[in-house]
């Protein structure tokens, strides 16, 4: 039997009407647009703030517009998955609101967690069930309402975070393209630097956890970026090597987009010049598992059949990994 695998064969995205700017931020908190700038890169963020929206709202526009360029019959999806920290509810997942939305009938759906890094095992998941033979097409969807849990009172993480959502359609194909290799790593160790710390079954939502302000994001910036450096350029560096890709035959770098100090680190380490280095920090922020994608999303019109990219992303927990993709199309517009 001939080796089956997965690739990428159509992009959609979306992100809300709302720009919160840095003007807007340095008057919630004790913050400059050049703290903002050159400490982190973002210069606006798009914000879901009409009320009763949620997650779902986003992933299901981006889905909607890529069954639309990719002439997706809803009946031919095989399995969706959603990559996000910000699910519409607890249960049941974003990822089944998705199958009702988008009449998908022969659908099995589910939501994966792993933070900032959960497009890249969401997309190594359902590259697995491609490769199976078992599957013919998966939506993998990134998506998350940061705003959701981001403290506007918190000068050091209310201006990084943002809200959007994008999606990718996954299919076989016998030709050397699509999802080639991929490095995903979890340590465990990240708990202390970043999670939200009630809310969860250790330590449910309560009059306490609310007036202790206990369901925001709690963020040890310094130490998680440290950590985000380094284990994303060592994963970038090793898989970059293990499938012969340099800084000249590497096209794209795709990076989550946490802090633009974090990119500029790992395309260094490959020498990759940043015009080969997909960044859209400055106008999204950072939307979690909805960074890469989004990133697919506004570059596509770039993109060649036969383009060399790795992904890589870091997250709570810690999670991070690396994906090396051979893209399998030339780039349309929007
Ligand atoms: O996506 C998931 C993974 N997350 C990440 O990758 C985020 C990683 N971390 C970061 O991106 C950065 O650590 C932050 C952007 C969160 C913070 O930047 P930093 O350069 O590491 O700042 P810091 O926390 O070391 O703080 C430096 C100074 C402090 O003042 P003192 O103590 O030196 O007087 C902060 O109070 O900057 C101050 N500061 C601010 N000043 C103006 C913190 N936030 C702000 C702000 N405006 N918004």
């Amino acid at each position: 039997m001939e080796k089956i695998n997965a690739v990428i064969t159509g992009v959609g995205g979306y992100v809300p009407d709302y720009i919160l700017t840095n003007e807007e931020i340095s008057r919630m908190v004790d913050t400059t647009d050049e703290w903002i700038m050159t400490r982190i890169g973002v210069k606006e963020r798009r914000i879901l703030n009409e009320e009763g929206l949620g997650t779902s709202y986003m992933a299901r526009k981006a889905a909607k517009q890529l069954m639309k360029k990719t002439n997706s019959n809803p009946d031919d999806i095989d399995a969706i998955i959603v990559a996000t920290t910000t699910p519409d509810y607890h249960f049941p997942s974003t990822a089944s609101i998705l199958c009702d939305k988008l009449g998908l009938k022969n659908a099995y759906a589910f939501d994966m967690q792993a933070a900032c890094c959960g497009f890249l095992y969401a997309l190594e998941t359902a590259a697995s069930m491609i490769c199976s033979g078992r599957h013919k097409k998966v939506i993998v969807v990134g998506a998350d309402k940061m705003s959701s849990m981001v403290d506007y009172s918190d000068r050091a993480t209310c201006p990084i975070f943002g809200d959007g959502a994008a999606a990718v359609m996954l299919e076989p194909t016998t030709e050397e393209y699509g999802v080639l290799d991929s490095i995903l790593r979890t340590d465990g160790k990240g708990l202390p630097f970043l999670h939200m710390k009630a809310g969860g079954s250790v330590c449910p939502p309560s009059y306490f956890s609310v007036d202790n302000r206990m369901h925001y994001i709690h963020q040890e910036g310094r130490t998680v970026f440290k950590y985000a450096v380094s284990n994303m350029s060592n994963v970038t560096a090793e898989i970059a090597e293990r499938n012969n890709l340099n800084k000249d035959n590497i096209n794209w770098i795709v990076p989550h987009q946490a802090n633009l100090r974090i990119i500029d680190a790992v395309a260094q380490r490959l020498e990759v010049p940043m015009e080969n280095v997909m960044i859209n920090i400055e106008k999204y922020g950072n939307t979690s598992a909805g960074t890469l994608p989004l990133c697919l999303w506004d570059f596509e019109s770039k993109l060649k059949k036969g383009d060399n990219m790795i992904f890589t992303a870091f997250g709570a927990g810690f999670t991070w990994g690396a994906v090396y993709v051979k893209w399998g199309y030339d780039g349309c517009e929007k």
